[in-house]
């Protein structure tokens, strides 16, 4: 796929098929994301890949049943958890880098899983405690976000974005696009 069509081609998905995903794509996608940049290449990232029913159904309880996305981990055959050492980058000006350092890399799986065919939805909103507890994360290591991974049982469309004079300048600040 050329690289603006996967661009404008992933979407939030929150509905999955069961269909099993081949091992060596989901290879592909760790590879796609342990070659994102990272503050003096430290690579705090960390992923566990979580198929089995048991504890995907740990992970979705770490969610509220209010979230949108929290039915998707229990359809998509897979959940990727993304996972970050806090002490393998650093923080300046009060800027935690290992939070830019583990989206990056998740970024890049996403968009790698979406050249593949495979949906994916990013997920930031649970009790970090519980799935810390579910999958056995120590306490030094921080749970950043998390996304189911399968086929997609959904078509939707593209979600609106902020024009690019509200968000890009010329020079300066005061010089919209
Ligand atoms: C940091 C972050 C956290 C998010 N958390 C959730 C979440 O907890 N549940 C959910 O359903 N979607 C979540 N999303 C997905 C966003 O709602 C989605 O990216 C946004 O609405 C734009 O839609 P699109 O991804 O289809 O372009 C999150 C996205 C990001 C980047």
């Amino acid at each position: 796929m050329d690289f603006m069509e996967v661009i404008y081609r992933r979407r939030s998905i929150r509905a999955y098929q069961s269909d099993p995903i081949a091992p060596e794509k989901i290879e592909q996608l760790l590879e796609a994301a342990r070659q994102a940049p990272s503050w003096k290449n430290l690579q705090c990232w960390r992923f566990i890949v979580v198929s089995s029913q048991q504890k995907r159904e740990a992970v979705a309880k770490a969610f509220s049943p209010t979230n949108p996305g929290a039915k998707a981990l229990l359809e998509a055959p897979c959940i990727i958890v993304l996972c970050a050492n806090p002490a393998e980058s650093e923080r300046w000006e009060e800027k935690d880098f290992f939070m830019l350092d583990a989206g990056l890399a998740m970024e890049h799986l996403i968009l790698a899983a979406t050249d593949l065919g495979l949906a994916t939805c990013w997920q930031g909103l649970f009790r970090e405690e519980k799935i810390r507890e579910a999958l056995g994360i120590p306490p030094q290591i921080r749970v950043i976000a998390l996304t189911p991974l399968g086929y997609p049982n959904q078509e939707r469309n593209p979600r609106p974005r902020k024009n690019l004079e509200d968000i890009a300048f010329r020079e300066v600040w005061a010089n919209p696009w």
